[in-house]
């Protein structure tokens, strides 16, 4: 069998590695892939990022399976097309995929499902807005409501910066916000304290099958500082996930959620990543959903499973995810992001990369803004790479990560030094 996977970023350079390890495939395509599928001899790059024309390709190339990594494409409708013209692909239609296009709508669906989540109100007037915030006072959180790439939260600890959040969401068009149909939204929601996890699981409709557990750091620098970012590195397990954490998040919130999504006529089908925080006393809330495997848990957690990633994927397209069960490698995975200069808000591009190390089980160094010119890796955008390590514990696993980072090397490198540092600590 042939099959594509959809994207460029690290997340999609991990499963076209883990699919092309599958003897049953003949050959994995990545559209449009980046420098490291470009440069891995197991993988095709097609330059080609419409979804029309990629489902054309698709059809003359006859590929049998299409994964999706990113969420834009989900959103815009990509299932609901390829599943038209007879094609088999995983992941959410665009009314499903809307659980993390529209926040809106999946602060609703929760209220409507009882789903445990933050108390909020929805926007579109500012005045009303900065009234609803002087009232709650702050912390408090203020939430676009579109696709942001990451950047359309803003946790304001002070009212001034609230203030500021919803002028800039619902007045300025500088964000980068892709408004759905009604046009700028705000959700103002309460400020949770507790640790996050991200929950991840695959559905097909009817069934439901959990990935192994991993969080991610999304601030951009050391001790959880700076601003929010797409992710700055993960690992896999979580230990803030205990049996019991596990499953009462499948209990409250991923099981209703199906079943929810079912009930309103639009069944799930695809991953669905719930954004965990679960205070002190093991509580959860439901931050936000994504119709998606997170970026950069992908990385970790996909350098974890044993289980060959087509026979899951044939599984979760063919209502088969009753019979499957998943195998995981018992060590721990860590994955470290090498951002570029000027990442989150301006990402420089153009600067060469040296030191990039041979692949091996243990260490992967997962591509994702880069691009190979002349036989070059240069950087094309704001994370570059995740350097992601396979050991036996957290520790371990951060060592091997940073250890072959060191090597790595490109002008104005943003890097973490303390992925991980949770989980050391429990
Ligand atoms: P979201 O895209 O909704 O997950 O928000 C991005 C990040 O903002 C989350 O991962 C949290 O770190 C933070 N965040 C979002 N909502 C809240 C909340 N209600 N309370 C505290 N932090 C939040
Ligand atoms: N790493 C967070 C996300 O993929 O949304």
């Amino acid at each position: 069998m042939k099959v594509l996977v959809v994207g460029g970023g690290g997340r999609e350079h991990a499963m076209a590695w883990k699919l092309a390890q599958s003897p049953k495939i003949q050959q994995v395509y990545v559209a449009p892939g980046n420098g490291g599928t470009s440069r891995d001899p197991n993988l095709i790059n097609v330059p080609i990022t419409d979804g029309v024309d990629l489902r054309q390709w698709a059809i003359d190339h006859g590929i049998g399976l299409t994964l999706v990594g990113p969420e834009a494409p989900l959103a815009n409708g990509i299932v609901d097309d390829f599943r038209a013209h007879g094609l088999r692909i995983f992941g959410p239609t665009q009314a499903a995929a809307q659980l993390e296009s529209s926040k809106a709508f999946s602060k609703a669906f929760m209220q409507r499902h009882s789903i445990p989540t933050a108390a909020f109100e929805t926007f579109t007037d500012a005045a009303l807005a900065h009234a609803y915030v002087d009232r709650l006072g702050a912390p408090i959180v203020i939430k676009a409501d579109g696709l942001a790439a990451g950047k359309g939260v803003v946790v304001a600890t002070t009212l001034a910066e609230a203030h500021e959040a919803i002028d800039f969401m619902l007045l300025d068009d500088t964000l980068g916000v892709a408004h759905n149909a009604s046009g700028a939204r705000v959700v103002i929601e309460e400020f949770l304290q507790g640790e996050e996890a991200s929950f991840m699981v695959l559905c097909d409709g009817k069934n439901v099958v959990a990935l192994a557990t991993s969080q991610d750091h999304k601030r951009l620098q050391d001790g959880d500082l700076g601003p929010n970012t797409g992710g700055m590195g993960a690992y896999s397990p979580a230990p803030v996930v205990t049996a019991e954490v596990h499953a009462r998040a499948m209990r409250e919130v991923i099981l209703p959620t199906i079943r929810g999504m079912e009930k309103d006529g639009i069944p799930y089908t695809g991953f669905l990543y719930a954004g965990l925080m679960i205070d002190p006393q093991g509580r959860i809330k439901t931050l936000e959903f994504n119709c998606r495997m997170g970026d950069p848990e992908t990385q970790p957690i996909l350098m974890r499973l044993k289980s060959d990633l087509l026979d899951v994927l044939m599984a979760a397209t063919s209502e088969g995810l009753d019979k499957l069960e998943l195998d995981w490698d018992r060590r721990v995975a860590l994955g470290v992001v090498m951002a570029a200069a000027g990442y989150p808000m301006s990402p420089r591009k153009g600067d060469a990369i040296t030191g990039l190390p041979l692949d091996s089980h243990e260490v992967m160094v997962f591509h994702a803004g880069t691009t190979e010119q002349e036989g070059q890796i240069l950087t094309s955008g704001g994370r570059v790479l995740c350097v992601t390590a396979l050991a036996d514990s957290v520790k371990q696993a951060q060592q091997k990560a940073y250890q072959s980072a060191s090597q790595i090397a490109f002008d104005g490198l943003q890097m973490r030094r303390d992925i991980g540092y949770r989980a050391i600590k429990n």
